[in-house]
């Protein structure tokens, strides 16, 4: 049986705990509570792809604003501006149609999957992008005002996405009550499933990682110290877990 090819991550530690990489052409659910740093992971995805990689890449917005994530981006040194103009990089605008207001930027959809998935097929097309980010499936799905439309669509769209062969991060907003998916469908549509957390221990809030999911992938079962900085983020040894 052949291997599947992989996708370095550009998150260092990250590719040792899935044993190479993302699996290629999948898509992949990136879940964790407010401010676990799932933004911040799949920037430095789409960001170290192209630099270090060569690989184009896409980035649909539905949370913040194009201009906040250009600053998140330039947060941690990472300039986007030059290779969007190059056409190596892609932020397609979700949030302004969403907020009702008129976007100024080259790309821009509704909220809404049909919408989503013909921009991403043009532009996948345009640029060769190999890597999709989709921020995020809860902006997406809270749009849709049933659960049976949101699983319909959900299930569509990573039909689509992987009839399309780029590797796909797409962020997921997780419950209160610490649930991987809200609507018992997003975690078996992707082919992987990464948990980002935060939690309180001895009065200090850590950020960890852990890979809950990713079919053909001989990955790691260990939750790890996950660490954000201002080059990006990093995934620590587990030995200084709770310390
Ligand atoms: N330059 C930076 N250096 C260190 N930490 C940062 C920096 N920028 C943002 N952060 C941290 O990242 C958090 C936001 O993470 P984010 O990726 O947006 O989380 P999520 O998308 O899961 O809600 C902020 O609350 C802050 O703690
Ligand atoms: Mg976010």
């Amino acid at each position: 049986m052949s291997q599947i090819a992989r996708v370095k991550t550009g998150i260092p530690g990250l590719d040792k705990m899935l044993n190479g990489g993302l699996p290629k052409g999948r898509t992949i659910l990136l879940s964790g509570p407010a401010g676990a740093g799932k933004t911040t992971l799949a920037t430095q995805f789409i960001y170290k792809g192209v630099l270090d990689y060569g690989d184009p890449g896409i980035y649909v917005t539905f949370d913040e604003d194009p201009k906040t994530v250009r600053q998140n981006f330039s947060g941690f040194g990472w300039k986007i501006q030059s290779l969007e103009k190059e056409n190596l990089l892609a932020l397609v605008d979700g949030f302004s149609m969403r907020a009702g207001v008129a976007s100024k930027e080259k790309y821009s959809i509704r909220l809404e999957i049909d919408d989503l998935l013909t921009t991403l097929i043009a532009l996948i097309d345009e640029l060769g992008a190999e890597r999709v980010v989709i921020d995020s499936l809860t902006a997406l799905a809270i749009s849709l005002e049933s659960e049976l439309r949101i699983r319909r669509e959900i299930l569509k769209l990573s039909a689509v996405m992987s009839s399309l062969k780029c590797t796909t991060i797409v962020t997921s907003e997780m419950s209160q009550s610490g649930e991987i998916s809200r609507y018992g469908v997003e975690e078996f549509m992707a082919s992987g499933v990464i948990v980002l957390d935060i939690q309180e221990v001895n009065q200090r809030l850590m950020r960890s990682i852990y890979i809950r999911k990713m079919r053909g992938i001989n990955h790691e079962l260990i939750r790890r110290p996950f660490m954000l900085s201002g080059d990006g983020c990093i995934v620590l040894s587990s030995e200084t877990l709770y310390m």
